[in-house]
């Protein structure tokens, strides 16, 4: 796992927007894998200044969101979909029909997140997973439990999770109780990954999976320990408890 301490929020944004600019121009068709929450907003907005100002070209990029809240349609300002294309699709000239995230309000939801790994593994697998980390260890909506899974499934929010994501909702009861989320196993296939993790709230999972060098379903970000190719940007603040 490599380690990078930036200075701070932008300094974290751009150093995550070199990274995924230099992929897209080893391989223009880069597969992406995409996050949502706050964390990566700074990075959509670096890459939508590269489109702008330098040309960086999304034409033949590939994308797959990880989660999309269940129950949220496309047009709902909370749902993913609606994020994703707020603040970065829009901007840029990724291909409509490269866009891939999973659908909230699908009904038969088994066929959908089947058909989801299909589409991942017809693309011959992610490139470069871009991820955020919640605070509780979880990526994408992989939740801390007993068990994680390996395929794109529907799963349960905690407690924690719905707490800390009603900051995006005018009140805790309008925050989604499941989400359909790429598993663990389709993370882990991703050819390279970047995690980013920002602010003094991130600080303890931090040192948590940095200092204890252990694998557990209680972190499922700490399975990320296992793969080779893992670049970690956190900024001052979210490296403030490291000890190494
Ligand atoms: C959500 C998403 C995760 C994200 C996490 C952290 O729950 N499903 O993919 O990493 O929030 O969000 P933030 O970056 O806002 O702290």
């Amino acid at each position: 796992m490599d380690l990078i301490i930036a200075k701070d929020y932008l300094d974290l944004s751009r150093r995550a927007c070199r990274i995924i600019a230099s992929e897209i121009k080893k391989k223009p068709d880069l597969v992406l894998g995409l996050a949502t929450g706050s964390t990566p907003l700074g990075t959509y907005q670096e890459l939508v200044r590269l489109y702008r100002e330098e040309g960086l070209d999304f034409s033949q990029v590939v994308t797959f969101n990880l989660d999309e809240y269940y129950g949220l349609s496309k047009d709902n300002p909370q749902s993913y979909h609606y994020y994703m294309y707020e603040n970065f699709f829009k901007h840029v000239n990724v291909k409509p029909e490269n866009i891939h995230i999973p659908d909230g309000t699908a009904t038969d939801v088994e066929a959908v997140c089947r058909k989801y790994d299909e589409e991942i593994a017809r693309y011959g697998g992610i490139d470069l997973q871009l991820l955020g980390i919640g605070n509780n260890g979880h990526i994408g909506f992989n939740e801390p439990g007993d068990e994680l899974l390996t395929v794109t499934h529907m799963t349960e929010l905690t407690d924690d999770t719905i707490r800390a994501n009603s900051r995006f909702f005018n009140s805790i009861d309008e925050v989604p109780r499941k989400a359909i989320t790429m598993g663990l196993g389709t993370i882990m296939q991703a050819k390279k990954i970047v995690l980013l993790a920002s602010g003094k709230n991130k600080a303890g999972i931090m040192a948590e999976l940095l200092d204890e060098n252990a694998v557990s379903t209680k972190n499922p970000a700490s399975f990320l320990l296992l793969h080779k190719d893992v670049t970690v940007i956190v900024d001052e603040e979210a490296a403030s408890l490291l000890k190494k």
